[in-house]
Formats: C-alpha cells, structure tokens, sequence
C-alpha cells in the first residue's frame, strides 16, 4: 500500500487548471480545431486569461486565498514546438512558475497531458500513432529531468476515459472521430501509456508520487424496477468508470479522481446517459449537482487501498451562492468519506478561476476567481473567501477534514 510521504502536507487544499484553459497565445490541435469552427459561439481561446505572460499576480492571489496546493498542466506543445526542439523560453516560464508556487507555500501538482497535443503529433496520429509512446516518454524524461527537483506529484493523463468519448466516440473533440472500437481502443493504449510514463518517472525521481486523474460519474438506473436498466448500469459504471482504475493500478501511487456528477442509465438509450432527470437542480452545463455521488465513489474507490486526491470537482454557475453550497456540500462528502475511512489527501477544486471551457467555449464559469475577459481583472468570488475560511479552520489537522455544516438551502 502506497503512503502518504511526510514531506507532504497531510491534506492539500487547493484549485485546479489545465494549460490551454487558461494560459492563452498556445498552438496545439485545439487551436486548430477552434479556427475549424468547433467552439459554441465560434469562440477561439486566444488569450484566454493571459496566465503564462503574467503568472505571478494569480499565483500570489491563490497564495492569499489560503491554498497550499494547485493543479496545473503543462502544455506539450510549448515546451516541444516542432519533435526534438525543446524551447528553452518554455522551460524557464514553467520553471518560474513552479519555483514560486514553492516560494509562495503552494504544493505543484503538475499533469502531463490535458487533453491538448501538439500539431505535429496530431498529424502523426496522436496517441495512435506507432512512436507515439517514444514521443510522448522523450517529453516526459525532459520536463521530469527539469522539474523533479519542485514537483512530488504527477498526474500523467487527465481523464483517459472523456478524452477517448469526446475526440473518438462522439467526435465533438480533436480530431473529431465517431467509432465506439477508436474509443475502447484509445482508452486502453491511454493506460498502456500511462503505466509506461509511470515507470518513466519513477526511474528519473523515485521519491515522486505519480497517478492519473480518472474521471469518474455516478451512473443510477433510470428505471428503479427495471432489471435491464440495473444491469446496464452497471456495464457502464465497470467499463467507464473502474476498468481503467484496474488497468493502471499497479502503476499509481494515488488517485486521482475528477467528479462532477451524476447520469443516468435507461436501457432504451443505450451507452448514452440522460445527464439529469426533469426538476434536478444542474448546472451551467446541465450536469446534474449531486454531492451524495461523490461520497459514494470516493467510498468505492477506497477500495483500493491508495491515498485519494480530489483533482477536480466543481460548478459551473454565474450565481456564486450556488457555488458556495455547492462547495460546502461536496466538502461535507469528503470528510464524511474520511471518516468512514477513506484516506483522501487533498481536494483541488475545479477552477481555480473562470478559463477555456473547450468546446463550450467562455460561456460557462467554474472559477473561485472570476476573470473579466475585457480587462482580464481578477476578482475572487464569495465561495473563494469562503474556501479559504474553510481551510483556515483545518490549519492543525491531521489531514481530517471538518467543514461546517452546510446550510439547509436547496442546492
Ligand atoms: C473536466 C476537465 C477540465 C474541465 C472540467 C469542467 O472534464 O478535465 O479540463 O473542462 O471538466
């Protein structure tokens, strides 16, 4: 059983982002997908927030909002331009970057791969490709070698399963393809990668703790009486929820797992999930907000025995009351989880300010700190000051959590 290091604080409080989201200016496979006309509104990223210009003001707010750990991912295709030409410009930004979350008190917990390639690597056939683990392992051997001595945690692939449905299953991602076997096929070679960037990383810093972020879903039969509705649910949450989980698990020393919400499963609707049933409270995106899914999840992936990091979990909303009961909620699992004994070591909120939403475009917001896009003002919202109360409370623990309880208000 792999241990919680005792370098590492006993419980990270933090929030989450990925490259593309928010760094702005990058050239990869989505911003060739944007140009194509892919994106709600016909948004392209652009700037986005404009991060990786001006890193230092968001990194001393995430310090002042009490975080002692941020999720964030580096962009491949910065960092390797065109094969073998690693940018030394890249390099040192990142390394900034990384030596002030230090400097500032903040554990870097740093992804690999969130879900950007670069062109060059696309057009050979992304991960399908037959050198495609060379590639992927000499970029890795690089940013480890560069990085090792300020990153313990490393999260090698962000959701396999949401990246193989989105860009092979239902084509709405790059690039763009719609075959049930591309996506069974994709999600396995995913986890081949992963075990191999495991091993990778394990041999450059062997003191690290290297997972993956698992995206996981609390599917529930539709039909509470229907015999067919059960077994498919369960079909569906072994296959897109645990198969991948079992796959890399003698390569993860923790994991990693993102949550937002519950599906639900109707036999007439096959492998497609209803996102809410009617009159369910859901968000921005219409994902239905069930905070009871991510207790009962986190209790079944304690099964395995590994600490738990929460790499995302989060809201979109443009009413931040809604996100203040949303994070008390969901927080109130965690610690519920933990004291039915799960060993669940940090919770990255997902985001930690509003970005990028892929396809969707700007329209959603899941930030703890809203971004205003005009003037690119950073404001932190009611449920960041809120957060950072919480954590203020858990300053001396254990790595036990304790949340107040969350108010009576419906969600
Ligand atoms: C997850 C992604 C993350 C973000 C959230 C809302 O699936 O990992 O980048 O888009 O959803």
């Amino acid at each position: 059983m792999a241990t919680w290091p005792k370098h590492l604080a006993p419980f990270l409080w933090g929030a989450a982002t990925s490259s593309h989201q928010i760094e702005g200016f990058t050239h990869n496979d989505w911003t060739r997908w944007e140009k194509a006309g892919h994106i709600a509104d016909h948004k392209e990223s652009g700037r986005a927030t404009d991060h990786f210009r001006n890193p230092d003001p968001d990194l001393q707010l995430f310090q002042q909002m009490g975080w002692n750990a941020y999720r964030l991912s580096l962009e491949w295709s910065r960092i390797e331009p065109s094969p073998g030409d690693i940018s030394a410009a890249a390099i040192a930004q990142y390394r900034h970057i990384l030596h002030a979350l230090k400097q500032l008190g903040m554990e870097p917990v740093v992804t690999l791969h969130h879900f950007t390639l670069p062109t060059w690597f696309a057009d050979r056939g992304g991960f399908f490709a037959r050198d495609a683990e060379t590639y992927f392992l000499n970029y890795v051997s690089r940013v480890v070698t560069e990085f090792r001595d300020l990153v313990s945690l490393w999260v090698t692939i962000n959701e396999p399963m949401i990246y193989a449905v989105m860009g092979y299953g239902q084509g709405i991602w790059p690039p763009g393809h719609s075959s049930l076997i591309q996506t069974w096929k994709m999600a396995h070679r995913l986890a081949a990668i992963h075990r191999k960037t495991y091993a990778r990383i394990k041999a450059l810093s062997p003191n690290s703790m290297v997972g993956l972020a698992h995206h996981l879903a609390f599917f529930q039969p539709y039909h509470r009486y229907s015999w067919s509705d059960h077994a498919l649910t369960r079909f569906i949450d072994s296959e897109f929820n645990w198969r991948i989980v079992d796959e890399v698990n003698t390569h993860q020393d923790f994991l990693g797992l993102n949550y937002y919400t519950r599906q639900w499963i109707k036999t007439a609707r096959g492998l497609s999930p209803i996102s809410a049933k009617p009159g369910a409270p859901v968000t921005d995106m219409g994902w239905e907000i069930y905070p009871d899914g991510l207790y009962h999840l986190l209790m079944r992936a304690s099964r395995y025995q590994k600490p738990i990091l929460i790499t995302e979990n989060g809201i979109a909303t443009m009413d931040d009351a809604r996100r203040q009961q949303f994070l008390l909620d969901h927080l109130d699992r965690v610690a519920r989880a933990q004291h039915d004994g799960a060993e669940i070591r940090g919770y990255l909120h997902w985001a930690a300010l509003d970005n990028f939403e892929w396809a969707e475009g700007y329209r959603p917001r899941f930030g703890l700190i809203a971004v205003d896009y005009d003037s690119l003002k950073r404001t932190p919202r009611d449920s960041a000051l809120l957060y950072r109360d919480i954590i203020a409370a858990n300053r001396t623990h254990s790595g036990m959590i304790t949340v107040p309880r969350a108010p009576q208000s419906p969600v």
